[in-house]
């Protein structure tokens, strides 16, 4: 029986891993989930767990040292799958310091508590043992990578080299773990997906924020000339993905997950205005991301032959079938697009007309 620390459980891929992990598990003793609610932390994506006698809210930071060391006390953990952070490269553009100390000091406080609870002798700075029963999950990204030319994939050894403060903050925050697994012996794993779609994601990234628009006939912003690929992945495959690195990695590796899908932006949003029937006319070409990454591409054979996980969405369907879900919880949309999500539009969007 397990007991999971999840940090950031009432965002995107957090919340859809607790629903996750709560119907496909039945060895789950006990959930916490760890969340701040920031802006991008909405407890409507939990609510059909909520009355799951293994499930706890907890409402505070990751940074919080004391907090943080106390509920590995009360809860007794035995897995932390680490998905809180500030998550999106235009909000890390404008304001990074955020992202650096959720990002990396954040992640530092959590091994510290980890290491703390589940090293055999914590006072003995010459010993490597640890309860076999424990790990430690660092949900990172591709990002960490860089940017790809017209060819090429990511593999687990490429050079870090990072083009934005977000993605420098999550290179960073690996290589704290990288160390700490290296120097302490924490069986710790790191994976790094690509972008993921699907139900629940906040209404600033590119596939929820273009179908908001189109259904609103507002104009749809397309950075550059929108020609800029992504290698996409369905939430569902990453949470999968996620728990068959607990199951099965192998302590101190990296392993990528992608899902095989490289598209480009203007793809992505021609397909959703003719799925909603909307005009192409409301493309609207704005200034390009400052930094803005060409082409991410993951190269996942490592986790597929070793561990043997494949994505089962193809893309065709996981969009259709995410559109439709946009569609069909527009209450959900209103409830986050009505209040601050209207400030945080203007001053991004507004500067960016070309
Ligand atoms: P998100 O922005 O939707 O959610 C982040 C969550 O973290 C929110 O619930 C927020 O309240 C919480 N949080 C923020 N600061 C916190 C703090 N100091 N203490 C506690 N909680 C805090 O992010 P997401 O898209 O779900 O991404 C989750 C993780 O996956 C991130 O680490 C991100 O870097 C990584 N990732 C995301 C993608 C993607 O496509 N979305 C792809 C690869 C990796
Ligand atoms: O690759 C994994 C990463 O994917 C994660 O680590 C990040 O947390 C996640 O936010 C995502 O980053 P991106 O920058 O790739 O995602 P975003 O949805 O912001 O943008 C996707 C692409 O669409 C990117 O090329 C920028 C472009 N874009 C985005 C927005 C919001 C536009 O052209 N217009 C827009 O308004």
């Amino acid at each position: 029986m397990k007991r999971i620390l999840v940090t950031g459980g009432a965002g995107f891929i957090g919340s859809n891993f607790i629903h996750y992990l709560l119907s496909h598990f039945q060895t789950v003793e006990c959930l916490v989930n760890l969340d701040l609610l920031t802006y991008a932390g909405n407890l409507e994506n939990l609510q059909t767990v909520e009355k799951d006698p293994r499930y706890h809210l907890v409402q505070g930071d990751i940074r919080d040292k004391v907090l943080v060391g106390k509920l590995f006390v009360e809860y007794r953990f035995d897995t932390v799958v680490h998905f809180a952070a500030e998550s999106h490269v235009d909000r890390s553009i404008v304001e990074p310091e955020i992202f650096l100390t959720t990002n990396i000091i954040g992640t530092q406080t959590l091994l510290d508590a980890a290491i703390s609870c589940w090293k055999l002798e914590p006072d003995n700075k010459y010993s490597r043992e640890y309860r076999a029963d424990v790990k430690y999950l660092q949900v990172s990204t591709d990002e960490v990578y860089g940017a790809l030319g017209k060819i090429g994939m990511f593999t687990e050894n490429t050079p870090l080299a990072p083009n934005s403060p977000y993605s420098a903050s999550k290179a960073s925050a690996d290589m704290v773990v990288r160390a700490y697994h290296m120097t302490y012996g924490i069986p710790v794993n790191i994976t790094r997906c690509s972008n993921n779609y699907g139900p629940y994601q906040f209404p600033e990234k590119l596939i929820p924020l273009m179908i908001h628009n189109a259904q609103q006939d507002k104009p749809l912003p397309v950075y550059g000339d929108g020609m800029q690929i992504r290698d996409w992945l369905h939430v569902r495959d990453h949470c999968a993905a996620i728990c068959t690195v607990l199951e099965k990695g192998h302590a101190g590796e990296i392993y990528n997950i992608g899902g095989n899908n490289e598209k480009a932006n203007l793809e992505i949003i021609r397909l959703i205005l003719s799925e909603l029937g909307k005009p192409e006319s409301l493309i609207q070409y704005v200034q390009d991301r400052p930094g803005h990454d060409r082409r991410y591409a993951i190269d996942n054979a490592k986790i597929v032959a070793e561990l043997g996980w494949t994505p089962v969405y193809t893309f065709e369907q996981g969009i259709r079938e995410t559109i439709r879900w946009y569609l069909q919880h527009s209450d959900w949309v209103s409830r986050i697009t009505s209040g601050e999500y209207q400030n945080y539009y203007r001053k991004m969007y507004s500067a960016a007309k070309v």
